[in-house]
């Protein structure tokens, strides 16, 4: 896989006569980091689930390498993206089992790699049982920034060429979300990366944002192209840079 997402004139509704993505179209080059804007219940989160196929589109079409998913078997891509979804699951399991999730054949080697490349080897390896660590009631209690470094380890094990982050900010505080910033220029290298996000923060580090309004791409281009534009995207985030 080399990484390439198109969307091309997307419609999906998951209830009959209820649209929710109305035609939406972009194009991302494999190894672009892109991030997603556009106020609540605009399409970000469904245009990461028609993705991974955990709903497929009416009309249009999705093409990954210039392969329409629908021609791709859900488990094949599900193993070729990694996924941290708005709210990541922990299970009342063993660290290990927790991050092997994203690749239940991955090798303890890989497991460690990947919590490693998340930034959450340390911690793990501080802990007395390290990866047979219980977590959850029965084990330890993970901050937000733990939860959401576990998540992405989860995401990269099966070391995908596409890695989609929704709002991977949101829940953590100035100096968590700062440290995350400054890891995931390494989590995304070589990769193509989608990322739903308004901290101003992780805008920054994308080559281009895309703006979803109502199920549509309404602007895209740079965070310098849309600032000057003074459009949507202005006119939605203006507040972040004052
Ligand atoms: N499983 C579902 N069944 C029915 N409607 C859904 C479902 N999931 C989402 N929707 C609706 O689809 C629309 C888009 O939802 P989506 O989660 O993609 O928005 P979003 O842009 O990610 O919003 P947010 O910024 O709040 O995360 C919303 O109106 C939502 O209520
Ligand atoms: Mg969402």
């Amino acid at each position: 896989m080399r990484g390439e997402i198109t969307f091309e004139d997307v419609w999906f509704e998951y209830r009959p006569g209820k649209p929710v993505l109305k035609g939406l179209s972009f194009h991302v080059e494999p190894g672009e980091r892109v991030a997603i804007v556009g106020p609540p219940g605009s399409g970000k989160s469904t245009i990461f689930k028609l993705l991974l196929r955990f709903y497929d589109y009416q009309k249009g079409r999705i093409l990954i390498d210039g392969i329409e998913i629908k021609k791709i078997k859900p488990e094949s891509l599900r193993k070729h993206i990694g996924y941290v979804p708005q709210e990541p699951f922990i299970f009342n399991r063993s660290i290990k089992e927790n991050i092997a999730l994203g690749n239940p054949d991955a090798s303890l080697e890989e497991v460690v790699e990947a919590a490693k490349i998340a930034k959450i080897h340390d911690f793990i390896a501080s802990l007395p049982k390290g990866y047979d660590t219980l977590v959850g009631e029965r084990g330890v209690t993970l901050s937000g920034g733990q939860r959401q470094r576990l998540a992405i380890a989860r995401a990269l094990v099966a070391k995908p060429k596409i890695l989609l982050l929704d709002d991977p900010a949101s829940n953590l505080d100035a100096e968590t979300e700062k440290r995350l910033v400054e890891d995931l220029k390494e989590i995304l290298e070589g990769r193509t990366a989608l990322i739903v996000t308004q901290r101003p923060s992780l805008l920054a580090l994308a080559d281009r944002i895309i703006v979803v309004v109502d199920g549509r791409v309404v602007e895209e281009g740079t965070l310098e192209e849309l600032l000057a534009r003074k459009g949507e995207f202005y006119r939605l985030y203006k507040e972040a840079w004052r």
